[in-house]
């Protein structure tokens, strides 16, 4: 659950998705150091809903690693996507793993959590999507 809400703060909105999803973790012996949950939306499109890598850990390929093994596991399966808040950081990390800007849901963070988010100095109001052809 720390690595879940590392990913997505509220444990509420993380329970909406986590019984329809797959998880897909790493390991340092029995230890979870990375994980990343991912759903299916419909037909041909399936969702990054949380992706998170302990503090120690950031930095060293593994956030990408995870991201690689479901654009293999899923590859021709359609389109996986991403949302994240608006921040150079997750926006940077979701290019460099090979995404597009899709859309953006305007004010998702105001209307669907119950307190101000913020990440890296940044309030996040908008969900930002990305999108990866699998
Ligand atoms: C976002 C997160 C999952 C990335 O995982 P990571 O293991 O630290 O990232 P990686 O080391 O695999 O980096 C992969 C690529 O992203 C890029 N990247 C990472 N942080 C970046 C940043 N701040 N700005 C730009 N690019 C960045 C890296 O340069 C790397 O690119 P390269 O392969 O071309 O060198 C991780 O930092 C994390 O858990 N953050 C906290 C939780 C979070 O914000 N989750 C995402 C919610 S949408």
């Amino acid at each position: 659950m720390d690595l879940l809400l590392l990913g997505d703060e509220q444990e509420d909105m993380v329970m909406k998705y986590l019984e329809r999803g797959e998880m897909a973790a790493l390991f340092d012996g029995e230890d979870a150091i990375a994980l990343s949950v991912v759903t299916k939306e419909g037909e041909n499109l399936w969702e990054l809903k949380n992706i998170a890598v302990l503090p120690a850990f950031q930095g060293k390929g593994y956030g990408k690693q995870l991201v690689r093994f479901w654009q293999e596991k899923l590859e021709g399966k359609g389109i996986l996507q991403a949302g994240t808040g608006e921040t150079p950081k997750t926006m940077g990390f979701y290019m460099a793993c090979g995404f597009q800007f899709s859309h953006r849901i305007t004010d998702f963070f105001v209307h669907h959590y119950d307190h101000p988010i913020v990440e890296d100095g940044i309030l996040l109001k908008d969900m930002v999507y990305f999108s990866y052809k699998l």
